[in-house]
């Protein structure tokens, strides 16, 4: 069952105004706990203020990216200041993984509308940790590890895989199909299960360790988090 996460929709909010609203929401906050921020565009100055003021303190994650309307989900973490990239790429996973039987309960209760609208949460925030890794993470493995053509190419070709079969579960979820939605789940599941196993136990674990130091790990979470 989907945790209830209070929205604070800064759109009517004059801009002044809005930092101030969202910090104070963010510091009432117990370790664990989120809001979703809904606001008119991509708010990324906010992002960097959120991690040069909190720095490691919250984890950021896009539900919805326009064109009229962005949503955020922006949660305080229980961790220290700095993690590495397994620890964060980790955690995305868990988050995106616990939403797909979220979909699938909407789709066996008959409400199609509404698991529509979760799974385009979930595609979001896993087109947008593919980016992260294709355009961050993995030009780096490459190129502190010297191996350009070797597990990131396995990598890069099951994305295509994953996103095919995204977009098998969202059409299929648009034609209001419930049993062609849930076929493509499974699909999905078991391509993206063992892909993120291979990650988890290998890739994230040798970009951490090749890549020298906490600052090093430190400053590509950040660079995927602010893609
Ligand atoms: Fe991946
Ligand atoms: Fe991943």
């Amino acid at each position: 069952m989907r945790e209830s996460v209070r929205e604070l929709d800064v759109r009517h909010v004059p801009p002044p105004q809005r930092h101030s609203e969202i910090f104070s929401t963010f510091n009432a906050l117990k370790p664990g706990e989120a809001f979703i921020l809904v606001n008119d565009h991509d708010p990324k100055p906010l992002l960097y203020q959120f991690q040069a003021e909190h720095p490691g303190a919250f984890e950021w994650s896009l539900l919805e990216a326009g064109p009229e309307r962005f949503r955020i989900e922006i949660r305080r973490r229980t961790g220290g200041k700095s993690r590495n990239v397994t620890e964060y790429l980790e955690q995305d996973h868990r988050r995106l993984d616990a939403i797909v039987p979220e979909v699938v309960q909407l789709a066996d209760s008959g409400s199609l509308a509404e698991a529509a609208t979760r799974f385009a949460e979930f595609a979001c925030g896993l087109n947008r940790h593919i980016d992260a890794e294709e355009n961050v993470l993995f030009p780096a493995f490459e190129k502190i590890t010297g191996m350009a053509a070797g597990p990131t190419t396995v990598m890069r070709a099951e994305h295509v895989e994953i996103r095919r079969w995204m977009g098998i579960g969202a059409a299929a979820l648009d034609a209001r199909d419930a049993a062609a939605a849930k076929r493509a789940f499974s699909g999905l599941t078991e391509v993206l299960s063992v892909h993120n196993m291979k990650e988890e136990q290998i890739l994230y674990p040798m970009t951490d360790q090749a890549a020298g130091g906490e600052r090093e790990r430190d400053d590509l979470v950040r660079r995927m988090q602010a893609l």
